[in-house]
């Protein structure tokens, strides 16, 4: 079941509901271990979250999952080692170090796996623990990281990384004193993390700032949260709808948190409109190429860098798409060319030669957001496309396959 076909070309109406965020519950779901008992509410259906609940479970923490609400008990946690099986499954795993090290004091956890789009280094992370007063060693793939006690600290990141904060940020929240975060990441998945600390009864100031200000507090208690719809997912959606959409509806989106993506659109002449929580969206001829560059939040996200390729196919002219972010994102290009593409790869930027007509192949999916990408070009390409290795996909995209088959889509799971 690691396969999906797809026959492109048709037109999708009707309404595609956006699910919680991905990048949200991951850091939720580690930061939940903090309290005694505590609620997420709108958990999406990712993989993502099926494998940090395998570690919660190891972990011996109970949980139950009703209809997208997990209710979480922390009585009988036990701190044990959490060897590769579980790190390796995805990124997001290391933040159980943070979240270990601040409720034990002491965390052994292997490296971490996640999308193979950069060096994708966490020294910052290791950099952040040490400032508080831990100390850390590495034994081959193995990080033993501990500390009698951890102090608040001022902490200048090099680069606003969104896991290192979140990572500073679990660490810090019941230090002694006060942590000070510079040149913090602001991403909107960071706020939502922030709010559910605060709601445990942790005092974190500078929200959607660059600087947070953590006065760590002895213990924290209860604490509820909605996870924040996933800006990436309705971008992608929204993307599917310029290409093919007949007044197709993408709900429950937070427009606010897709200002540089709106402007990347407007640029291009796309047709949709925002109504309160919705976007609808249309089919659009006539697309203007554009110049666009990644950066961190409010810039151009690097989750919608490969997306948005496929739309720039559809363009009338040569766009130029430079990656700030990961070195290594440009994965989907090789499979979007075999599909009729004409994409050149110049170092960190690529020249999207505009428009190409696309026709469906046999190609495979080499990181979550590349997967997407591959699916917005199977949906608009002529006749059919097998794409393989979905599970990197399913990390990310909530219900993929329902969502889209129901707006007319013709895309399904191939047993096999
Ligand atoms: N970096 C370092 N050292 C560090 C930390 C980061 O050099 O200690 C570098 C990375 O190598 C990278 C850049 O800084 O080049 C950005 O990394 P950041 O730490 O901000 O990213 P992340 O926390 O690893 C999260 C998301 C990514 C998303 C980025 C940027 C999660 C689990 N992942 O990654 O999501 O691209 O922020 O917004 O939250 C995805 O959803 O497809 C995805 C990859």
């Amino acid at each position: 079941m690691d396969k999906i076909k797809v026959i492109g070309q048709q037109r999708l109406s009707g309404k595609i509901y956006i699910s919680g965020s991905k990048n949200s519950v991951v850091s939720l779901l580690p930061a939940a271990i903090l309290t005694d008992e505590c609620v997420i509410e709108k958990v999406p259906h990712i993989s993502d979250v099926d494998n940090l609940e395998e570690i919660l479970r190891y972990l011996n923490v109970k949980f139950s999952l009703e209809s997208g609400t997990i209710y979480i008990d922390n009585g009988d946690i036990l701190n044990k080692p959490i060897g590769e099986e579980y790190s390796s499954k995805l990124r997001a795993s290391y933040y159980f170090m943070g979240a270990l090290l601040s409720r034990f004091k002491k965390v052994e956890i292997s490296f971490p796996g996640g999308c193979n789009i950069g060096k994708r280094s966490f020294d910052f992370h290791l950099m952040g623990f040490e400032k508080l007063g831990a100390e850390i060693t590495i034994k081959d793939n193995l990080y033993i990281i501990k500390a009698d006690e951890l102090k608040g600290a001022v902490i200048d990141l090099p680069f606003p990384s969104v896991g290192a904060t979140v990572n500073i940020i679990l660490a810090s929240v019941m230090a002694k004193g006060v942590t000070v975060i510079n040149n913090a990441a602001r991403e909107p998945e960071i706020e939502n993390l922030i709010e559910f600390l605060n709601s445990m009864g942790a005092k974190i100031k500078g929200v959607n700032t660059n600087r947070l200000e953590i006065d760590g507090v002895s213990k924290l208690s209860g604490g509820k949260i909605k996870v924040i719809p996933d800006r990436i997912e309705a971008g992608t959606y929204i993307l599917a709808g310029v290409m093919n959409g007949d007044d197709l509806e993408i709900c429950n989106v937070e427009a606010k948190h897709l200002t540089s993506f709106f402007e990347v659109l407007d640029k291009m002449g796309a047709n949709y409109k925002i109504i309160g929580d919705r976007v609808i969206t249309n089919k659009t001829l006539n697309l203007k190429p554009v110049n666009i560059e990644t950066n961190v939040y409010p810039g151009f996200a690097t989750d919608l860098q490969q997306p948005i390729t496929t739309l720039l196919l559809q363009a009338n002219g040569i766009s130029v798409l430079k990656e700030n972010i990961y070195e290594n994102r440009f994965q989907n290009v090789q499979y979007l060319n075999e599909m009729g593409a004409d994409i050149e790869i110049l170092g960190d930027t690529i020249k999207v030669y505009g428009p190409s007509l696309l026709k469906g192949k046999l190609v495979r999916t080499s990181d979550l957001r590349a997967g997407a990408a591959l699916v917005l070009a199977a949906l608009s390409a002529s006749g059919e496309t097998t794409i393989t290795d979905i599970k990197h996909l399913l990390r990310g995209y909530s219900d993929l396959i329902k969502k889209l088959s129901n707006v007319g889509a013709k895309i399904w799971l191939i047993d096999e």
